[in-house]
């Protein structure tokens, strides 16, 4: 198991459709491995391999709270296939968008399917947290972001800080390497 870089707004790549996997074999679990342990170091309860700089369809979950028993969710093409009319709303945040919540409204409860690390097709029905991390998480799997669902100026706003501060960062980086 390796951590991996995770990338961050406003890296173009976080707008990727990711791809479906067609296999669910070593190489794709490897990858989910990977993918655990970044999320875990992060840390974060939930992550998609587009943000590792990976556009394929998996996802990595844990919603156990801090004294809790870890219970790791490995999602391969995951799908939404019901969702409640009932609405919640949640502080979300977003590890390629660090530091930054903002409150959205999604639908209470959703059930998904899925492949497994086995490659066995499952389904779950979530609510609470739980069925936030998983549309939210779905959701970079077709290139969309939580600050997707908020104001145009809001959006705008985030995206303008993060875009300014990787200027920043690029420059330092630059004026080291003439050093
Ligand atoms: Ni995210």
């Amino acid at each position: 198991m390796a951590i991996r870089p995770i990338i961050s707004l406003p890296d173009p790549r976080l707008r990727l459709k990711s791809e479906p996997i067609a296999v669910v074999d070593d190489a794709v679990r490897a990858l989910m491995d990977d993918m655990l342990e970044t999320m875990y170091d992060a840390p974060g309860i939930g992550l998609a391999a587009v943000q590792i700089g990976v556009p394929k369809r998996v996802i990595v979950i844990d919603p156990a709270k801090k004294d809790e028993e870890p219970r790791a969710l490995f999602l391969v093409n995951p799908q939404i296939v019901w969702s409640s009319e009932a609405r919640s709303s949640y502080e979300e945040g977003c590890l390629s968008i660090p530091d930054y919540y903002e409150e959205v409204e999604r639908p209470s409860k959703v059930r998904a399917r899925f492949l497994d690390r086995m490659g066995k097709l499952q389904e779950i029905e979530a609510e609470g947290v739980l069925a936030t991390a998983l549309q939210h998480e779905i959701d970079h799997l077709n290139g969309v972001l939580f600050i997707d669902y908020l104001s145009k100026l809001k959006r705008d706003r985030v995206v303008k800080k993060f875009t300014k501060a990787a200027k920043r960062e690029a420059e330092e980086r630059a004026a080291e390497a003439r050093v």
